[in-house]
C-alpha cells in the first residue's frame, strides 16, 4: 500500500491518518444489496433497480483503483439467485453483458484484471463467453485485481477446493498430512490475492449470505444503511474510514502486535 497515497486520503476527510491504523484495505468484498427495495420507493422495476445499482458500481470501482486498493470483490450473482423471478434474472444477466461491453475498455487501459469468481459453465453461453474474454483480455494485467462473483456460493467454491486436493491425494501426488491452510486458499477462486481485510453490505442486512466465507476469515464487517443504488463515493470513504479506525488483532492481543 502506498504510504503517501493513505496519508492523502485521510487528509482529503480532514482528520489526521490514525496512529498505528489508518490504513487502507489491500481487498474490499462488497454484497451490493438494496437495489429491490430502492426501485420499490422510486415506484420503478426491479430491473430498472439493478441498473441503477450497475451505476454505483462503476463509480466504486474507479474510486478503488484510483486508491490503489489491490483486489475488489463484487457479489453480482449468486448461487441463489436464479430461485428470482425470471424476468429479474433476465435483466441481471442483460446487465452483465452491458456491463462489459461498456466498461472493458477502460478496465483494461488502467491495467484492471477481472477474474471470475463462480461457475461459469453454468450460465448462459453469452455471457460465459463474455465473462471468459474479460478475464482471457485483462489475464495479464499487473493493477487493481476486480473479482466478479457470477453464478458464485462459498460453500461451492469450497467443495470444488476439496474435490480439487483430494484428486490430488489420491493420484499420490500429496498426504492428507500436507493439507494446510495456505493449500486450501490456493484451491479457491481468490488464489493468490490478499484475504479480505474489509466486507461491506450495504441497506442495513447483515449477513454474509453465502459469500467468501474462508476469505472473510479475519475481516471487518462495515454494513452502512444506504441502499446500494444510493451507495456514493462519500459512503465509500466513510467506510473505508471507519475500517482505518479499527484495532484488528487477530486473536492476539494489542500490547504484543500480533
Ligand atoms: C441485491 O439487491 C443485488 C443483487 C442480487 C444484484 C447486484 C447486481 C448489480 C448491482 C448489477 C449487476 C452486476 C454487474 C457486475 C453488471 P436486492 O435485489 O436483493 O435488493 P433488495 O434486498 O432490496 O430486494
Amino acid at each position: 500500500m502506498n504510504v503517501k497515497m493513505v496519508r492523502e486520503f485521510w487528509r482529503m476527510w480532514g482528520e489526521e491518518e490514525p496512529e498505528k491504523k489508518g490504513e487502507l484495505p489491500r481487498h474490499v468484498a462488497i454484497i451490493m444489496d438494496g437495489n429491490g427495495r430502492w426501485a420499490k420507493q422510486h415506484k420503478l422495476s426491479v430491473s430498472r433497480g439493478h441498473r441503477q445499482g450497475t451505476e454505483a458500481l462503476r463509480e466504486i470501482i474507479r474510486h478503488t483503483d484510483d486508491l490503489g486498493i489491490e483486489a475488489l470483490s463484487l457479489y453480482a450473482f449468486s448461487t441463489e439467485n436464479w430461485r428470482r423471478p425470471a424476468e429479474e434474472v433476465a435483466a441481471l444477466m442483460q446487465l452483465i453483458l452491458d456491463f462489459f461491453a461498456s466498461e472493458i475498455d477502460e478496465l483494461d487501459e488502467k491495467n484492471v484484471r477481472i477474474l471470475i469468481l463462480g461457475d461459469k459453465e453454468g450460465l448462459p453461453e453469452k455471457q460465459r463467453e463474455t465473462l471468459l474474454e474479460a478475464e482471457r483480455r485483462t489475464g495479464g494485467n499487473t493493477g487493481l485485481r476486480l473479482n466478479i462473483a457470477v453464478n458464485y456460493g462459498s460453500r461451492a467454491e469450497m467443495v470444488k477446493a476439496v474435490r480439487e486436493i483430494a484428486e490430488e491425494a489420491r493420484e499420490g501426488k500429496i498426504l492428507p498430512g500436507d493439507i494446510s491452510e495456505e493449500m486450501i486458499s490456493e484451491h479457491l477462486y481468490t488464489k493468490g490475492q490478499p484475504e479480505v481485510d474489509l466486507l461491506i453490505r450495504t441497506s442495513g442486512e447483515m449477513r454474509l449470505s453465502n459469500f467468501l466465507l474462508y476469505q472473510n476469515a479475519y475481516a471487518e464487517f462495515v454494513f452502512p444503511k444506504v441502499l446500494w443504488p444510493d451507495f456514493t463515493v462519500e459512503e465509500y470513504d466513510r467506510c473505508l474510514r471507519a475500517f482505518g479506525k479499527r484495532d484488528r488483532r487477530y486473536g492476539g492481543r494489542e500490547e504484543s502486535g500480533t
